[in-house]
């Protein structure tokens, strides 16, 4: 493998993209860096994915779990989903994300930071044209105290700071500047910018267990993960925000026939969509086989607090691990099978 990479890195290290000039060595760098990086590349803008191609598609095969990359079918339509998570799953919060960057400018890790501010204040004029549900304000990162970001960061709504791995990818530089966070009066519809990739669009709601002890929850109660809701909130925001770019800015997300949506990471490629609940999952399973469990449902398991962070007091965030080969209703169906298959490991 490393004899392969070293071909191909010497095949390519003459090249630079033309919108950023990010080269090869752009590409690994993160990964170069930090050690502990487990995919360590990230690319620079559009033209990187087709550019060093080689060096990215066994990546993509690998992350995403499949042999061969299909052309991307999208289904942004809640009605195809064919069950729901059963009522009694102790979930305490549901949350679905895409990841998207517009098309014609560098993605994090290249943009210069004149283009930077260029990109925020496109997004915050087609997010403050949102209406209903979806309105709200547009926070600049710069103008939160500490201790609204504090806030934020703790309810799981704001990204968190010094990713190292995006430090050394490049994304970190200029910050805080052209960053920050859009979100409605609920927060429940909310659009982070300029972080990893130039937006990420998310919404997000609690579910009943978490006010309730979740084992008192009977079999009449209102289900805990109203996923359908918060999957509709999602593709309603992600089609008017790309309807406002069109009219507004004659750009769009950046897209490709094969790859999908393109992010900065390929572990984002395609749907882009992570869609994950907080569960708190029971006692009978110890961190290794619920991960390992989990894996064989096509699952992923992170902490409460995000990727870096562990499980507290029981409770994990549990999502679909693949983004790409499959569409977003279908990830999101894995979702919903994975976890109700789950909670009947209880007894
Ligand atoms: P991403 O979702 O963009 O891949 P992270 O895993 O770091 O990134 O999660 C970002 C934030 O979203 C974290 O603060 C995390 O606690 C919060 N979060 C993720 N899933 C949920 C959920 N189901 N309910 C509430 N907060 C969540
Ligand atoms: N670059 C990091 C690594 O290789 C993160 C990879 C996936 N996560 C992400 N937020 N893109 O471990």
């Amino acid at each position: 493998m490393w004899e392969e990479l070293k071909d191909i890195s010497s095949i390519h290290q003459d090249r630079k993209t033309s919108l950023t000039g990010f080269t090869i060595s752009d590409v690994v760098r993160s990964g170069v860096e930090v050690p502990s990086s487990s995919v360590g590349v990230y690319a620079g803008d559009e033209e990187c994915y087709l550019l060093y191609r080689p060096l990215f598609e066994p990546i993509i095969k690998e992350y995403h779990g499949i042999d061969e990359i299909p052309s991307h079918v999208s289904n942004l339509d809640p009605h195809c989903l064919t069950s729901m998570i059963e009522n009694e799953a102790p979930i305490i919060s549901t949350r679905c994300r895409v990841a998207r960057n517009l098309s014609g400018y560098g993605f994090p890790a290249g943009i210069s930071g004149e283009k930077r501010l260029e990109v925020e204040s496109v997004l915050v004029t087609a997010l403050e044209a949102l209406e209903g549900d979806l309105s709200g304000h547009y926070y600049p990162y710069d103008l939160l105290t500490s201790s609204e970001k504090e806030e934020l960061v703790m309810g799981g709504y704001l990204f968190r700071e010094n990713d190292k791995y995006q430090a050394a990818a490049g994304i970190s530089r200029d910050w805080p500047e052209g960053r920050g966070i859009f979100y409605n009066k609920d927060k429940t519809f909310l659009v982070w910018v300029n972080e990893e990739d130039h937006l990420r669009i998310i919404s997000m709601q609690k579910g009943i267990s978490a006010n309730r002890n979740i084992f008192s929850l009977s079999i009449q109660s209102k289900t805990g993960a109203d996923v359908k809701a918060v999957f509709d909130r999602l593709c309603r925001g992600i089609n008017t925000i790309n309807k406002a770019f069109l009219t507004h800015a004659q750009t769009e997300f950046a897209f490709h026939k094969h790859y999908g949506y393109l992010s900065s990471c390929p572990t984002n490629l395609g749907t882009g969509m992570r869609a994950s609940v907080h569960i708190s999952v029971p006692g009978s399973f110890n961190d290794v086989q619920l991960k390992n469990t989990c894996r064989q449902l096509s699952l992923d398991v992170r902490g409460r607090h995000g990727e870096a962070s562990e499980a507290e007091g029981g409770v994990y965030d549990v999502s679909n691990r693949q983004r790409l080969g499959r569409t977003e209703v279908d990830l999101l169906q894995t979702v919903i099978d994975g976890i109700n298959s789950l909670i009947t490991y209880k007894t």
